[in-house]
């Protein structure tokens, strides 16, 4: 997904295409040899797509249209800020309307902020940050897909059921037939535009057989491709990009250099910075961010995760919790307070309110049912949902309990489109995070 809906291409500047989505402009970098003006696209992450011809586009647009309208009064309904201060501090609501007000906001605030304890400072701040998102980024809401092909992995992550640290775990991959067959289901069944393949760093999986696997993807169905199997090197990142893949997650996890090499042996953060800088380099869409709440992390130190993710121009953040699995070091380790995860989300949406977009992760999911709709009621636009096929889900075990390990796709989206249309969200990306020409 991110169930985009058809727009009309207007313009072009160049290689950018001027989109037409019911009066809203977008703009969308396009690739395809024969596009003209008044050729009906879908758009994701900022990349065209795919065209398609227009008696489909007007159709599914006619049974959009008051869908559309509708959705966002809803939103805008569930967003309103009138009234809200009353109950919180005089501090907490000045430093939000300084905020409010086109002030990026500082560290020292940023950390007065996500010590708040009142309950109507908190109750301002998670509005505050949807206020932003809804103001700049508008209803829609990213719904990508995810797809595990790999749990092996050489690497000794401190705190990662995937690390070989996990003695116990059974390491296998998915063939590559397995993997193209979901990835085609999902974009050509169940309609997503964007998928993450994600897997550990596994020496059976070297570049060239990542590339065959987005090539014949890219070569099968219109789909916008992120790789996730951490640090595969410039040159990696080179020959992935030029076999079709236009996006990156991979987390600098923390900021903290010590904290880092502490939990990372034989590896340090400059060069997975390095790693993120050069992938934003070569045009790549970065996903990136941390985990929350890891044994030794100071407040100060995720502030600073937050400006750093802003710095590596991070098209989506990704903040999600440390979660402590038995088969690690940190297997004694606690997990953090589901309310410190949400008002790191706040704080994200506070520090990039124009164009973040914010995840929702499955790890913040695990630790409190209700993350999806807290999550998004506090600043964030996007989720993501399992899209690998639900025999190989349990080898990928990250941590314990997953949330919707056991849902069939069908299910997962099926709750996903109830929720965001009971919040007002379009489940499309209509380009947002970018600039709108219009
Ligand atoms: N808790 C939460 N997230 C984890 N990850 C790995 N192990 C854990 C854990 N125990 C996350 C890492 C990695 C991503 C694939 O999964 O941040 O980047």
């Amino acid at each position: 997904m991110c169930y985009a809906i058809p727009g009309r291409v207007v313009e072009f500047h160049g290689s950018l295409a001027v989109v037409d989505y019911f009066g809203e402009r977008r703009t969308a970098r396009n690739e395809l040899d024969d596009l003209r003006v008044g050729d009906y696209i879908y758009a994701q992450g900022g990349y065209v797509i795919q065209s398609l011809p227009e008696p489909a586009a007007l159709e599914i647009l006619q049974t959009w249209k008051e869908t559309f309208f509708e959705l966002q009064d809803r939103d805008w309904r569930l967003t309103r800020l009138a009234g809200e201060r009353s109950g919180a501090s005089r501090e907490t609501a000045a430093l939000l309307d300084r905020v409010l007000a086109g002030r990026p906001p500082e560290a020292g605030e940023l950390l007065r902020l996500l010590r708040l304890e009142s309950v109507p400072d908190l109750d301002l701040l998670f509005k505050t940050a949807n206020f932003l998102r809804q103001k700049h980024l508008g209803n829609s809401c990213c719904v990508h897909g995810v797809l595990e092909i790999s749990n092996v992995c050489g690497e000794g992550c401190g705190y990662c059921g995937l690390s070989r640290h996990n003695r116990s775990l059974v390491r296998e991959r998915l063939g590559p037939e397995a993997v193209v067959k979901a990835a085609v289901d999902a974009v050509a069944r169940f309609g997503f535009k964007a998928l993450v393949l994600q897997g550990g760093e596994d020496p059976g999986l070297p570049v060239d057989a990542l590339c065959r696997l987005v090539a014949e993807i890219k070569r099968r169905v219109p789909v916008l491709i992120f790789i996730s199997f951490g640090e595969v090197g410039p040159k990696g990142l080179e020959r992935l990009y030029a076999a079709g893949a236009r996006g990156l997650l991979m987390r600098f996890e923390t900021g903290d250099p010590r904290l880092y090499a502490r939990l990372h042996p034989g590896n340090d953060l400059r060069t997975r910075l390095e790693h993120l800088e050069a992938a934003v380099r070569l045009g790549y869409l970065l996903i990136t961010g941390g985990l929350i709440g890891l044994p030794g992390q100071t407040d100060e130190s995720l502030v600073q995760d937050l400006f750093l993710a802003r710095s590596l121009h991070a098209e989506m953040y990704s903040f999600g919790p440390f979660l402590p699995h038995p088969g690690t070091p940190l297997a004694g380790s606690l997990a953090p307070d589901p309310l410190q995860v949400r008002k790191v989300l706040a704080l994200a949406r506070l520090v990039d309110p124009e164009n973040a977009k914010l995840l929702v992760t499955t790890a913040f999911e695990t630790l409190d049912p209700e993350a999806r709709r807290l999550g998004l009621m506090s600043g964030a636009n996007s989720v993501m949902l399992n899209i690998t096929p639900e025999s190989f889900r349990p080898s990928y075990d990250l941590y314990p309990r997953r949330a919707h390990d056991a849902e069939s796709l069908p299910e997962q989206i099926e709750e996903t489109l109830a929720l965001l249309r009971s919040l007002g969200r379009a489940p499309t990306d209509l380009g947002a995070g970018m600039e709108a020409t219009a």
